[in-house]
């Protein structure tokens, strides 16, 4: 009998870790601003657009987003998070340390940020 018990135990558990961990595969829900803040971007960086504020409060001059999809890509944004290529002759001061996905995502998002609207 106490054999059965923790077996009603056990199987409840790896069911429901079965489930969560199937469904969090199926359905990833990271948005850009997620992955954003996640890395910390806001150190530096400010979306007003986004209503997301520069977090380092002392910092004088957090570079904003808001409109950074006007001018450049995808792309670029990724090539440049990387450190593979400079903006203004200059390289980015940090490089993105995420996975692929994340970085994909984030760019996109990036690039969506615009002044115009449709
Ligand atoms: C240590 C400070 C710092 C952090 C952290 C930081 N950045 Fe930057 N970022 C800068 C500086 C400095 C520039 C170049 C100056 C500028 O364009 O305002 C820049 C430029 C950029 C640009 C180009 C802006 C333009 O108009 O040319 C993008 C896009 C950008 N950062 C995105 C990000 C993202 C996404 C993250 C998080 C993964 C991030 N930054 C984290 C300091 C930072």
């Amino acid at each position: 009998m106490r054999k059965y018990n923790s077996i009603l135990i056990v199987l409840p558990v790896i069911f429901y870790l079965f489930i969560t961990f199937s469904y969090s595969q199926d359905y990833p829900v990271r948005s850009g601003s997620i992955i954003f803040l996640e890395f910390k971007c806001n150190k530096c960086h400010s979306i007003k657009s986004q209503s997301i504020e520069c977090s380092d409060t002392l910092f004088k001059s957090p570079s904003d987003l808001s409109s950074v999809g006007d001018s450049l890509n995808s792309e670029i944004f990724k090539d440049y998070l990387i450190k593979k290529i400079k903006l203004n002759n200059k390289k980015h001061p940090v490089a993105f340390k995420g996975k692929k996905e994340d970085l994909n995502i984030l760019c996109n998002w990036l690039q969506n940020l615009s002044s115009v609207l449709y």
